[in-house]
């Protein structure tokens, strides 16, 4: 089945927000594309979206990246179907509220999806990415990994551990067809709950906020001219000059006031997505545990 005159495009988290408006602006420039996102999610509609309107190869496999497994299983699918030249991790969640209050489930998802996923689907596609020419991976990372973040703590930790992983590795993959680019991108107008969560911010926080399409086709056009740190938007070019500029401990200390902020407004919304959508293989791992820690 493989063709190794067609090359493929991978963009994991693709059924809404930013990934969506990946796969809508690479089929606007006619890049064939391997889609992923949870089940139920209609990446079947958007798949034959995409193939009736661009005229381009579409593929997508429902999958949670939360499970080892099921990443080690896609990479295969992926690589032994495909010849995939570009990398797209973006699938992420995130969310605001007192470290206290969540859940060990809300905390191991987040590092599984942002750092593991993240992490595997790359060691794993890269002897693939090797092979073609050009070849590009692209992490999505955040404005919020140049600073501690009070409130979000995990989410920010996270983005900063693929910033640091894609600027280590874009320098030891020099020598080779491979070039890394990281994004780290400001608020973006994304699902209904990350909506809520920017609304709550104050007018200057407002000034930053760019819609998911606008961030694609920056991050793209950037990625394929080889950049390796993609910060969208001049508002949050100049941000992420101050924030690094200033002492850690400033930073901290507005953090804390926008975040209280927005977590007292927003009643401590846990994470990007619904968290009923999780799949149903959790579950009675779930019950399970919690069985063995009662018994
Ligand atoms: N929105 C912002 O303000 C903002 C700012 C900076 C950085 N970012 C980053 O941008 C990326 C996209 O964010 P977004 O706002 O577009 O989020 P979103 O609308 O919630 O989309 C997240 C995507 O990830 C997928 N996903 C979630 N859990 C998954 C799992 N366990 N396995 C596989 N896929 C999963 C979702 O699939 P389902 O639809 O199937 O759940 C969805 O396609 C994230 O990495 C985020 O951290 C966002």
């Amino acid at each position: 089945m493989k063709d190794p005159n067609s090359q493929y495009t991978l963009i994991t988290g693709a059924s809404t927000g930013l990934g969506k408006a990946f796969a809508l602006e690479c089929a606007h420039r006619k890049m064939n594309l391997v889609l992923s996102a949870l089940p139920n999610e209609n990446l079947e509609d958007l798949t034959r979206q995409l193939r009736q309107n661009h005229g381009i190869k579409v593929f997508y496999k429902e999958t949670d990246l939360t499970n080892r497994v099921a990443v080690e299983e896609f990479a295969q699918w992926a690589t032994s179907n495909f010849s995939i030249n570009i990398l797209i991790n973006n699938a992420g969640i995130g969310g605001t509220q007192h470290f206290i209050d969540s859940t060990t489930t809300y905390l191991d998802d987040m590092i599984q999806l942002n750092i593991r996923a993240m992490t595997l689907l790359t060691r794993l596609l890269l002897p693939s990415l090797k092979q073609q020419t050009p070849a590009h991976i692209l992490n999505v990372s955040s404005l919020a990994a140049f600073s501690p973040v009070p409130y979000k703590t995990i989410y920010p930790a996270s983005k900063a551990f693929i910033h640091h992983f894609s600027r280590g590795l874009e320098a030891e993959l020099q020598d080779t067809n491979v070039r890394v680019s990281v994004l780290n991108p400001g608020p973006i107008m994304t699902n209904s709950d990350v909506c809520k969560r920017i609304d709550a911010q104050s007018s200057y926080v407002k000034l930053s906020i760019m819609t998911p399409e606008q961030v694609a086709q920056i991050a793209l056009k950037k990625m394929l001219r080889g950049k390796s740190v993609i910060i969208p938007g001049l508002m949050n070019r100049i941000n992420a000059f101050f924030i690094r500029l200033v002492p850690v401990n400033f930073r901290i200390f507005v953090g804390t006031q926008i975040f209280k902020r927005e977590n007292r407004k927003t009643r401590n919304y846990e994470g990007t997505r619904n968290r009923s959508k999780q799949p149903a293989w959790k579950q009675p791992d779930q019950k399970a545990a919690a069985s063995r820690l009662q018994g």
